[in-house]
């Protein structure tokens, strides 16, 4: 089999994202990185001009067999077919041109042997110290039913109307404000959004206070968590614990049999993994930072 296209671009536009996400879902598995819904996250969640990296897509066949993403300055982002994983050395070597000498780093799950054997041959280096994700993963068998405190409610945003509340809550939690009502349109829009699994909890003014959101591949049967968040004036009254339990009630209804989600696993920021925790996820693999810088 010959790789017969590789196209680059100086951005990922909606049709190249979508190709990204066919690969993404076709090899999906628990070992795998990423999910169709971290990369409509990543690509719409802030203004195009904050966003606006480099892609190079590996064609066999018409179909997607490789990507890479340079998350400008330094990261890359990769997803390779496990029938082609020889392409891994192609996307690390465009990075390596593209970054121009420069420091570059990327994430690998502990479970992707092969890819880890791809960055060592490529100089890569794993410093020991270095922030890392940790992926759980949860059945949708067992969910307890969501508490709320007295007057609060939750439900799923209602599109278009509730888009203004919807980004304020979002941009109180995370005290930013790079989420945008337009961005968030954007989201919106997004291959797979869907707006009965983007949960808010209102408070008895009904102000947005915390929020949901899961992405739903509906063929691997797989719903992934992002984002979550509650502004700071109503943390540790079990909202997010509650606003998550009824999204992903919601996801059980849409068909899914999985929820994963993927929060920081060391110690300088362990708040989100003990709420994950908290509703019955558990770790199943973690995040190495691999690192090259070329010798001065
Ligand atoms: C992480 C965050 C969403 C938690 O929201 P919250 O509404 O305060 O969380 P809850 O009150 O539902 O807490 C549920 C559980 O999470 C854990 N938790 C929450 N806040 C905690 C804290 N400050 N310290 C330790 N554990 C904490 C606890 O296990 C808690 O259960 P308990 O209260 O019975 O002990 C909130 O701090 C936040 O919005 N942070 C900024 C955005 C963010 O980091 N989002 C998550 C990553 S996508």
């Amino acid at each position: 089999m010959n790789v017969i296209g590789t196209i680059m671009r100086a951005y990922a536009g909606a049709a190249d994202l979508r190709a990204m996400q066919e690969l993404t879902q076709r090899v999906w598995s628990p070992a795998s990185l990423h999910h169709v819904g971290d990369l409509a996250w990543g690509r719409f969640m802030y203004s195009p001009e904050l966003v606006d990296w480099p892609i190079a897509l590996w064609e066999d066949g018409g179909r997607v067999v490789a990507w890479g993403w340079a998350h400008f300055p330094d990261e890359l982002k990769l997803q390779v077919d496990p029938a082609r994983s020889e392409l891994a050395d192609d996307v690390l070597a465009w990075f390596d041109e593209l970054a121009g000498g420069g420091v570059r780093e990327f994430d690998v799950l502990d479970n992707q042997v092969e890819l880890r054997e791809a960055v060592a041959r490529h100089g890569y280096e794993r410093p020991e110290d270095a922030p890392y994700f940790a992926y759980h993963a949860r059945s949708l068998l067992d969910l307890p039913k969501p508490e709320l405190p007295e007057g609060f409610t939750a439900r799923a945003v209602r599109g278009e109307e509730d888009l203004a509340n919807r980004v304020a809550v979002h941009q109180r939690a995370w005290n930013s404000t790079r989420v945008t009502a337009q961005s968030y349109r954007d989201v919106m829009a997004a291959w797979p959004y869907r707006s009965e699994l983007d949960w808010v909890v209102e408070a008895p003014d009904g102000e947005f206070v915390a929020n949901c959101h899961i992405w739903y591949d509906e063929g691997n049967r797989v719903g992934l968590i992002e984002p979550v968040g509650t502004a700071p004036d109503f943390r540790r009254c079990g909202l997010s614990r509650a606003v998550c339990l009824a999204a992903l009630h919601a996801l059980r209804e849409a068909g899914a049999g999985m929820a994963v989600v993927s929060p920081r696993g060391d110690e300088v920021y362990p708040i989100p993994q003990a709420l994950y925790r908290s509703i019955g996820f558990q770790s199943y693999a973690r995040t190495h930072t691999y690192v090259k810088k070329d010798p001065a």
